[in-house]
């Protein structure tokens, strides 16, 4: 029997190359529709002879079409990622967010793709009133002009594009929210790379270690494999028009997070506090069951997760 294509967008970044060497083990055809924006070939240099990779703009839909055409099933990835970018360019994420979700929905319909999953975030929970917090959980956007919730918002919007247009012309569309996943070449707009990066600066002489907020703002974390592992549920047993939430739901503080990885390190660090980013939640943390009951459970400590990730960065 014929193995089914995936396209891929956003498929050259962190989580895109990752979920293209599982279709891979899994013996699927793989099609990349990316821009390098933030991706890049060398994150697919194991699997480069075996994909099809298209160069190409989500918001570009005649192009998007093109490459959908002899397909079976779209993982849609391509996004502004790094929270920097929320704030310094909210119109680049919300043009990105409407006219690719739009242009995948178009694009699916016209050719008659019927199974689709669409990356959201935990950015849609903003400051949640559960935690853990479920699926159930309303979506927030707090306050229309900060600029962060371009983020948030451009995900609500995938979401209920998805939702609604799945409802009635697909068989399969399945929306997933991760909870900060990290590991080995995941850019460094992130909080682990960036305390990682900044470590390397600490001597003996100079200590001092900045942290946004108090140091008590809380997340949780999810090694990649362990990430990769819960998608394949999704793709093996996930259930239309159903939304999971993935993530360890490990809480830490971003003190003692600092910490850790300073220990790992063997550096010595005095923090320092400063002011939290405008509309930064106080904590997070996702409830895995629905996810748990596909099968997933982690398998990798943060320990050793960061352990991984600090090779590769160091
Ligand atoms: N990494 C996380 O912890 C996390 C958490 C929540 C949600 N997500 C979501 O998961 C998805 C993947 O995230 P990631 O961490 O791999 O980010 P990433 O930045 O590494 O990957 C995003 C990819 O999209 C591509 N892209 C951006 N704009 C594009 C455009 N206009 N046209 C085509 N391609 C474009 C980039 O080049 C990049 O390869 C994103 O939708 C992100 O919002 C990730």
């Amino acid at each position: 029997m014929k193995k089914k294509t995936f396209l891929v967008t956003g498929g050259t970044g962190f989580i895109g190359s990752n979920i293209c060497e599982l279709l891979i083990r899994k013996k699927y055809n793989v099609k990349i529709f990316d821009n390098n924006s933030r991706g890049n070939l060398g994150k697919i240099r194991n699997i480069k002879k075996k994909i099809k990779f298209i160069k190409g703009d989500i918001r570009n839909e005649k192009l998007l079409n093109k490459a959908i055409k002899d397909v079976d099933a779209v993982i849609h990835l391509a996004y502004i990622n790094g929270t920097k970018y929320f704030y310094s360019k909210p119109i680049l994420t919300l043009d990105i967010a409407v006219k690719g979700i739009l242009n995948i929905i178009n694009c699916c319909i016209k050719n008659k793709i019927k199974e689709v999953y669409l990356a959201s975030s935990s950015e849609v929970y903003q400051m949640p009133n559960k935690i853990p917090t479920n699926e159930t959980e309303t979506l927030k956007i707090p306050n229309i002009y900060n600029p962060r919730y371009s983020y948030g918002g451009g995900k609500i919007l995938t979401e209920l594009m998805g939702i609604h247009y799945g409802k009635k012309y697909f068989k399969k569309l399945i929306i997933f929210r991760p909870h900060n996943v990290y590991g080995p070449n995941m850019g460094n707009e992130h909080v682990i790379p960036e305390f990682i990066n900044r470590m390397k600066k600490i001597t003996k002489k100079r200590k001092f270690f900045l942290i946004k907020g108090s140091g008590n703002e809380s997340r949780t974390f999810m090694y990649i494999d362990d990430f990769v592992s819960a998608f394949n549920f999704l793709i093996d047993k996930g259930k239309h028009l159903n939304i999971y939430n993935i993530g360890d739901p490990k809480e830490i503080k971003i003190k003692d997070l600092a910490k850790k990885i300073a220990k790992i390190l063997k550096k010595r660090i005095k923090l320092y506090r400063s002011k939290i980013p405008e509309g930064s939640a106080r904590i997070r943390c996702p409830d895995i069951k629905k996810i748990n009951k596909l099968g997933f459970s982690s398998k990798v400590k943060l320990e050793d997760g960061l352990a991984r990730t600090i090779d590769w960065y160091y």
